[in-house]
């Protein structure tokens, strides 16, 4: 049996392993927390040092993590700007970002972070990689460099476990999400589904790295697809005077075969809008140009500019000139608003002369860019006087803590993205 894989394993489970994470976002905080809770010495590596120096008090860099939670871990967690400090890990796990540049993968992060820990890889160490990515990436970044140095899934061993977190989402975590683990070799893959047996459930064993990475971008090319279809129902059962949400109602009670989808201002986030393009742009080097993802990503932004133009052509009908935007974050609850299709119907009802606050308890203050300058504006509070000021009310996020009732007592004009009042009938509610 192979020494190094014993090592790694008793040590994994002695509790005597170093746990390196290389970036603490979304995804990365949840694995610090969940294997410090377990008794694990994790260490936090990350670039954004305002983040590191938050932890290292005990505060949550995220809303919704709370500081009793960071507080509760924080003798099991030490923080490092330098990555010399990778040497001493057993357990390196990446959770990078891998957005896109010119609807291209984007791997700068995972090769700029490579760069700085590769000098420091030594032998009996497990590199792990938690980021989205195409199939084949993994591999191809890291095996060359590896195969120099070491003998692969003997001496050094690499896995990928694409992360399935859901930012804001009390109902499932590691304990009731199945993890997916893969590994280069039968060596990596058994280290990794003991170290992930520590936080979740159940683990599912892909039976290679690319099929564990293709089901990642399965997952999120089903949910883009899916969004896409029910968006462009809404605007099509809008002109039929169908009402979508009773349509949905009635069709979710099939209990095989269908899945609900909500319609919504458009795609968020780091993953539906992103991920999906991943899969086009390998697919296309390869010889075949996959049209189904391309055209969801098309209706998906399309549902943002539809909805941008019939706001513009209600407040122009009503002469109407002052529009509050509710939330900011491309879904509820958090304060993520990567890609958020929030932030562009503010830019385009700014560009058209009228005028637009927002309110956001979860992003106090945000920049936006409009016509290549700057635009700085802060949150205002929900409350009757800043409704009062104003003469429309888009609900672009749902975040819980807003007071639908207050929104609804003041007869303002509503403009309701996302279902709040769906049932109920009123002239001055607009259900786009
Ligand atoms: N957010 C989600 O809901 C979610 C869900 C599943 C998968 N993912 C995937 O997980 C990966 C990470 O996403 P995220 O949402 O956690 O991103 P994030 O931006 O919230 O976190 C990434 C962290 O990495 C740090 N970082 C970036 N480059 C670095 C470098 N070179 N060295 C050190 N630190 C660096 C950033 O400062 C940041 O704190 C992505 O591939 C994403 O697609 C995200």
């Amino acid at each position: 049996m192979n020494s190094y894989f014993i090592n790694l394993k008793t040590k994994i489970q002695k509790k005597t392993i170093n746990i390196s994470i290389i970036g603490v976002g979304y995804v990365g905080i949840k694995l610090v927390i969940a294997f410090a809770k377990k008794g694990y010495k994790v260490n936090c590596f990350d670039q954004d040092h305002n983040k590191l120096k938050k932890l290292s008090k005990g505060l949550s860099p995220f809303s919704y993590i709370s500081n009793k939670e960071i507080k509760g871990i924080k003798n099991n967690l030490k923080f490092y700007r330098n990555f010399k400090n990778i040497k001493n890990s057993d357990v390196i796990i990446m959770c990078l970002p891998t957005p896109l540049l010119n609807n291209k993968p984007d791997l700068s992060h995972l090769k700029s972070c490579w760069k700085k820990i590769k000098p420091f890889i030594k032998k009996g160490q497990m590199i792990i990689l938690e980021s989205t990515t195409y199939p084949g990436c993994t591999e191809n970044l890291f095996c060359e460099d590896l195969e120099k140095k070491f003998k692969i899934d003997k001496e050094i061993f690499l896995s990928y476990s694409p992360e399935r977190e859901n930012p804001g989402d009390e109902n499932y975590d590691f304990k009731n999400t199945p993890k997916v683990v893969s590994g280069v070799g039968y060596n990596s893959l058994n280290l990794c589904k003991i170290l992930y047996n520590i936080i979740t459930k159940k683990t599912v064993t892909a039976p290679s790295i690319k099929i564990a990475e293709m089901s990642k971008l399965l997952e999120n090319i089903y949910r883009s697809i899916n969004i896409a279809l029910i968006n462009e129902l809404k605007i099509a059962t809008r002109k039929l005077d169908l009402d979508l949400y009773k349509v949905i109602e009635i069709a979710e009670t099939k209990p095989f075969g269908f899945q609900k989808f909500l319609p919504g201002p458009g795609t968020g986030g780091h993953c539906i809008p992103i991920d999906p393009l991943y899969f086009s742009w390998l697919s296309k080097k390869s010889g075949f140009d996959v049209k189904f993802i391309k055209l969801s990503s098309q209706i998906n932004e399309f549902r943002t500019k539809w909805i941008i133009q019939k706001i513009i052509s209600i407040a122009k009908k009503l002469k109407f000139s002052k529009v509050l935007l509710l939330g900011m974050s491309y879904k509820k609850n958090i304060e993520d608003t990567r890609e958020s299709a929030s932030i562009k119907i503010f830019q385009e009802i700014y560009k058209k002369k009228l005028t637009i606050n927002y309110c956001d308890p979860f992003n106090k203050k945000f920049i936006f860019k409009i016509n290549n300058r700057k635009l700085f504006k802060k949150s205002l509070q929900l409350n009757k006087r800043t409704i009062s000021k104003h003469d429309i009310i888009i609900i672009s996020t749902d975040h819980d803590i807003f007071d639908y009732e207050l929104i609804k007592s003041t007869k303002k004009t509503i403009i309701d993205l996302r279902g709040k009042f769906k049932n109920f009938n009123s002239k001055n509610i607009y259900q786009l």
